[in-house]
């Protein structure tokens, strides 16, 4: 099938990555101004979650209204999908009817099988191995408050899943060095890591991945799907909370960001996401006019 997909951040080139942010930071400028834009007239996004949302439900729903288009909430339950029909042919019928189709799911497999069969564009609304949308989100908010991130360093304090990942694969294509602070046990995949190569350094200790760092970032100890496991990812993830005294070895200008939901006292103490440092409801907000730029770039010829 041609269409083109988002499923990672190394679906697009450096180039395109960049050129996204800045339409993405336009696109917001003109929602501020009250200046409407409405490529997307008659285009529908069918949003196909098998795992909870508030923000990537909200964002890209407002976004393909704002955009002159329509999404369609689709949930396992009260779709076949969830009845077990291949995902091979709700790829062939979805993509048939709909002009773009995002996806939160489990396995990444399933959206990179499900992407194989669609003749529309897939979007990637989280994974268990991947969120690239939260990328672009958090990427646009660095770019906003200080500019292009290349050659900046950021660190990566908690577990190694989908957000780490994706931030491994943003220091490559953004050119940025990552340092991931995580336990024995909870390490990123090895092939990702070693992907990168020397932009990303893996070590045990936070107090080390943060020192003079740039941004500062974690994410949950225990993810969707993971809910059995919170009492022992708690014991496992002691000693990698950011706080203060983990905020005081980062640059004194470091940000901080959490791609929520986020559990304060666990992963981050409230004087951090709720401090100064902190810039996660830009980050939020910035879901909304990220991918507002992207399904303008895979759903406009
Ligand atoms: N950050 C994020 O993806 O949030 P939701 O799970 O609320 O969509
Ligand atoms: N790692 C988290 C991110 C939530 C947006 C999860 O997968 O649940």
């Amino acid at each position: 099938m041609s269409a083109r997909h988002f499923l990672t951040l190394l679906d697009f080139s450096p180039d395109e990555l960049r050129a996204l942010l800045a339409r993405a930071i336009e696109l917001k400028q003109w929602q501020r101004e009250g200046r409407g834009f409405e490529p997307l007239k008659h285009k529908v996004l069918a949003m196909v979650f098998e795992k909870s949302s508030t923000r990537t439900r909200v964002s890209f729903e407002t976004g393909m209204v704002q955009l002159g288009g329509h999404a369609m909430f689709l949930s396992p339950r009260d779709t076949q999908i969830g009845r077990g029909e291949p995902i091979e042919d709700s790829a062939r019928v979805l993509s048939r009817m709909v002009d773009g189709i995002m996806i939160r799911t489990f396995e990444h497999e399933k959206i990179e099988r499900f992407a194989e069969y669609s003749g529309a564009p897939v979007i990637n609304a989280l994974t268990d191995d991947y969120h690239p949308c939260q990328l672009l989100a958090d990427m646009q908010t660095w770019f906003e408050r200080r500019g292009d991130i290349r050659g900046a360093t950021v660190a990566f304090i908690g577990d190694g899943n989908n957000m780490c990942h994706s931030y491994i694969n943003a220091a490559r294509q953004f050119d940025f060095q990552l340092r991931i602070a995580a336990p024995e046990g909870y390490l990123p995949r090895a092939d990702i890591l070693a992907a990168a190569g020397d932009r990303v350094m893996l070590t045990h200790d936070p107090m080390e991945a943060a020192t003079g760092a740039d941004l500062v970032v974690t994410d949950v100890w225990a993810s969707m799907g993971q809910e059995e496991e919170q009492r022992e990812r708690e014991k496992a993830f002691a000693g990698y909370q950011v706080n203060r005294d983990l905020m005081a070895r980062a640059a004194s200008d470091a940000l901080f960001m959490h791609c929520l939901p986020a559990h304060r006292g666990e992963e981050v103490s409230a004087d951090v996401i709720d401090g100064p440092q902190s810039v996660v409801w830009d980050e939020a907000e910035n879901r909304l006019h990220a991918q507002k730029a992207l399904l303008e770039k895979l759903l406009t010829p």
